[in-house]
């Protein structure tokens, strides 16, 4: 399974990648407006010096035309953005003719596996299913995304699964489970996949026998 990033924080990028786990980025415009007053294409082009997987770049426009322009603009920024369009009518009709064109497009905003199915069928590189969110509603994130593996199995469809709006390690380990292609997580969740009590305890107890037996 592959590890993306789900920010826009470049120095969580930056550190990510030194561990190797930054196989892609995953942005949206609600992590872009944190980072302050950047300019989109410019802060793009630098996750993209960093990252040379997939990196997502999301239309904010509502129509078909508007995010055929977008869409278009930005896959000059670099040769791995890729396109993030909402699954609406829209951005399915925008997510058909870019991927005709030969750009990369990542639908968001997937809430049922029949919006999944959609997406493949639009000729979607990636579907982003939101677990955190379905959670948030008392529905069932995971449950959502085993749905789309099993469907998606069924086929020769491209289109990959990016388990999305991960929110702790558990949506993390299901999703590998499942074989899910991509999880993308907060730079928080891959810190609290290091985290167990019993390593640093393990740790601390060694250093102190090393150096109660008087080595240096
Ligand atoms: C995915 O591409 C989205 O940016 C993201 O996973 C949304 O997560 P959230 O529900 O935590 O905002």
């Amino acid at each position: 399974m592959k590890f993306f990033l789900d920010t826009a924080n470049l120095n969580e990028i930056r550190e990510a990648a030194e561990f190797g786990f930054a196989d892609g980025v995953t942005t949206n415009p609600t992590l872009v407006s944190k980072e302050g007053d950047v300019d989109f294409k410019q802060h793009i082009a630098a996750i993209c010096d960093i990252v040379k997987g997939p990196v997502s770049a999301e239309c904010t426009s509502e129509d078909t035309e508007g995010m055929l322009r977008e869409g278009r603009e930005y896959s000059q920024i670099a040769p791995n953005v890729v396109i993030k369009c909402p699954l609406t009518r829209a951005g399915l009709k925008a997510t058909k003719l870019l991927s005709s064109e030969g750009i990369k497009v990542n639908v968001t905003l997937c809430f049922s596996a029949g919006q999944a199915i959609l997406a493949a069928k639009a000729g979607a590189s990636f579907i982003s299913p939101f677990l955190g969110r379905l959670d948030d509603i008392g529905w069932n994130g995971l449950y959502l995304l085993r749905e789309i593996v099993e469907i998606y199995r069924n086929y020769d469809w491209k289109t990959e699964v990016l388990a999305a709006s991960l929110r702790h390690p558990l949506h993390v380990i299901e999703a590998a489970r499942m074989g899910a292609d991509i999880a993308t997580m907060p730079y928080k969740v891959i810190d609290q996949l290091f985290n167990h009590p019993l390593t640093d305890k393990g740790q601390a107890q060694f250093l102190a026998d090393w150096h109660k037996s008087g080595r240096k």
